[in-house]
């Protein structure tokens, strides 16, 4: 159920007092906390076993807002909140001093973005200051997309209060926003999202880089969140092609779960889940499937590779890299 006034009243009481609301945004849950009290931010990190040099995106309710986090909020900035926001885009600029260090996990940069949201707005609105929200998972797992995914990653914290859930229903977007950098000359997409380069490239006038990305642990955390094995379920996980189930499943000696946009029919103790085949409903689906997948434990969760078409390109190239951090070994 969707929350109301009452309950948007106390989410913000609590923030206030410098404590953890998990809030609804257009892509997944944020866990979110005061970005500019030190304390309260120190116990996101904590509830989600957060390394600490992985720095949290600071949600605004607006440009006005987001010009005073950073020393420099530049006619780029300017231009893609205006073509963006709110929406799933995370702009990475200078930090300014009075954004505590430990929300730029150390660093001298800040992450920020608009939630495309009416509750998020609403909360950020009544505080009138922002609020850090990394998804509202344990660190290293899938992303929430629902209420009752948050209630299952921190269920004990709910019970004994350091943690209130908003409310807002599925996100509809269900993949994490697009992260681009400011901070270089060129414009550099450090997460692909729903939005896409060619889009960025096109609101800015000019050529927008994207980062490889080879998600090797050993490098310098350029963005954290593409370390390999990030947005990986319990289970071991593998990416194959559609010929491939049949054979692994029959060579399968436990339970298998198949991810797939096709009927299959699996004998027990097998079972399919099924994605629709257009890139925005398997994106608003992929981590629901997932999670349910990984409640009853397979052996094997196999994720057939979609069919990625021309129509809607960035909203498949950011399932992609989805799919291939939930199926790559864990490091
Ligand atoms: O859609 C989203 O962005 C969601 C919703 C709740 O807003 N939030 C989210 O936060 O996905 P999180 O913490 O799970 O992922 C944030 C990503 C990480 O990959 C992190 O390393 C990167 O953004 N990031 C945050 N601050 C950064 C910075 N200053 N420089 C580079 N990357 C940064
Ligand atoms: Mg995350």
């Amino acid at each position: 159920m969707n929350a109301g006034p009452e309950e948007i009243a106390r989410a913000v009481t609590r923030l206030r007092e410098g404590r953890l609301v998990a809030f609804p945004t257009e892509t997944v849950y944020g866990l979110g906390a005061l970005a500019l009290d030190p304390d309260a931010v120190a116990r996101v990190f904590t509830l989600k076993g957060r390394p600490a040099t992985n720095p949290l995106i600071v949600h605004v309710s607006g440009e006005g807002m987001a010009e005073g986090l950073t020393t420099r909020w530049s006619d780029d900035a300017s231009r893609l909140a205006q073509a963006f926001w709110p929406g799933p885009l995370t702009l990475v600029l200078p930090r300014a001093g009075r954004v505590p260090p430990i929300v730029a996990g150390g660093g001298e940069t800040v992450a920020i973005r608009c939630p495309d949201h009416l509750l998020a707005l609403a909360i950020i609105e009544t505080l009138g200051e922002p609020l850090v929200g990394p998804s509202a998972n344990r660190s290293g797992f899938v992303s929430p997309t629902t209420a009752a995914h948050v209630e299952s990653e921190f269920g004990e914290a709910i019970e004994s209060e350091e943690l209130m859930v908003v409310d807002g229903g599925p996100c509809r977007a269900g993949i994490e926003s697009t992260v681009v950098s400011l901070v270089g000359a060129v414009p550099l997409v450090l997460r692909p999202g729903v939005i896409g380069s060619s889009e960025i490239a096109a609101a800015l006038g000019r050529e927008v880089a994207t980062d490889g990305g080879t998600g090797d642990a050993s490098e310098p955390l350029q963005s954290p969140g593409r370390l390999a094995s990030h947005y990986a379920p319990r289970a071991r996980a593998v990416l194959v092609e559609p010929e491939a189930v049949s054979g692994i499943v029959s060579a399968a000696t436990r339970p298998v779960a198949v991810l797939t946009v096709d009927e299959v029919a699996l004998a027990e103790p097998h079972w399919a889940i099924r994605l629709p085949r257009d890139a925005r409903g398997y994106a608003a689906s992929l981590y629901t499937a997932l999670r349910e997948a990984d409640a009853r434990s397979p052996g094997l969760l196999v994720i057939v590779r979609p069919p990625v078409g021309s129509r809607d390109a960035a909203v498949w190239e950011a399932v992609m890299d989805r799919l291939r951090r939930a199926t790559a070994p864990r490091g």
